[in-house]
């Protein structure tokens, strides 16, 4: 069985609330990440309480081989302990994109984690040890995570698909009943909604669904909930660019330090 996050920083009661409920759920519906009857994927969902940003760690139980996706700079402390106290060896640090919101914790990790490469489309125009392709994949153990370019929100979006255990990593893309803005960084409406019909709604219903950032405490939903109950993609493309072209939503609080940091893969140097 999957285990969920016990993270080691205070999270507010509904945020709380909501990770039990959705472990309640998922032990309920009988989803387990395990492809055999003695092995399973450790899945850990992390939570950034300043940039409201989740972080994956998925790890192969048998071979100890470990990804993370999308960590933060001022939890890596919080990340690495996790992947020593379970003894892992994490190979790769995956962003979706070059975020505005937080710097990535993928510098900081190269620096401590010997062998630790990070990773990027292609598409992103900033630097990272491996670039992805539309379509290429990664492994670790006995896990393969597909990148599938889904730009929009940027250009270098991509979101992250592991098919034997039907599960989507969709940053910001699809959020849950939402998705990233667009009226910054490439942003372009029509782009997202395309990508998200022929990339993300286009694998099965049952595919669980995890974004980069949940502003609702629902860590997650699934492929068919999104593509019947999302607030803008449900509509037609016309109306979704007429919804995002007319959000006029805030300038991002961090965006002046967090985007040049992530064109360069984030800090370089330890964290004091
Ligand atoms: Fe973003």
């Amino acid at each position: 069985m999957a285990s969920f996050i016990r993270s080691s920083k205070p999270l507010c009661s509904t945020v709380l609330s909501n990770l039990w409920k959705a472990q309640n759920l998922n032990e309920k519906i009988g989803r387990k990440f395990s492809t055999s009857a003695t092995c399973n994927m450790v899945f850990r969902q992390l939570f950034d309480s300043k940039s409201w940003t989740y972080t994956y760690l998925l790890a192969d139980d048998e071979s100890k081989e470990a990804v993370v996706i999308d960590p933060v700079l001022d939890l890596v402390d919080r990340d690495i302990n996790i992947v020593k106290e379970l003894g892992l060896t994490l190979k790769y640090g995956i962003n979706t994109h070059v975020h505005a919101d937080h710097i990535t914790g993928t510098g900081v990790m190269k620096k401590r984690i010997d062998g630790f490469k990070s990773v990027l489309s292609e598409k992103s125009g900033a630097k990272a040890d491996l670039f992805l392709a539309d379509g290429e994949k990664l492994n670790f153990g006995k896990y393969e995570i597909e990148g599938r370019c889904t730009p929009g929100h940027t250009n270098g979006c991509m979101s992250f698909v592991i098919h034997s255990e039907k599960l989507v990593f969709t940053g910001d893309a699809v959020l849950i009943r939402g998705c990233g803005r667009t009226d910054f960084q490439q942003g372009d409406p029509r782009l997202l909604y395309n990508s998200v019909k022929s990339k993300i709604f286009s694998l099965p219903d049952d595919f669980l669904l995890y974004p980069a950032h949940d502003y609702l405490g629902m860590t997650s939903s699934s492929v068919g909930e999104e593509k019947k109950h999302n607030k803008r993609l449900t509509k037609s493309i016309d109306q979704f660019e007429e919804i995002m072209n007319n959000l006029k939503l805030p300038y991002p609080k961090q965006i002046d330090t967090a985007l040049p940091a992530n064109l360069v893969c984030g800090i370089q140097d330890d964290v004091a």
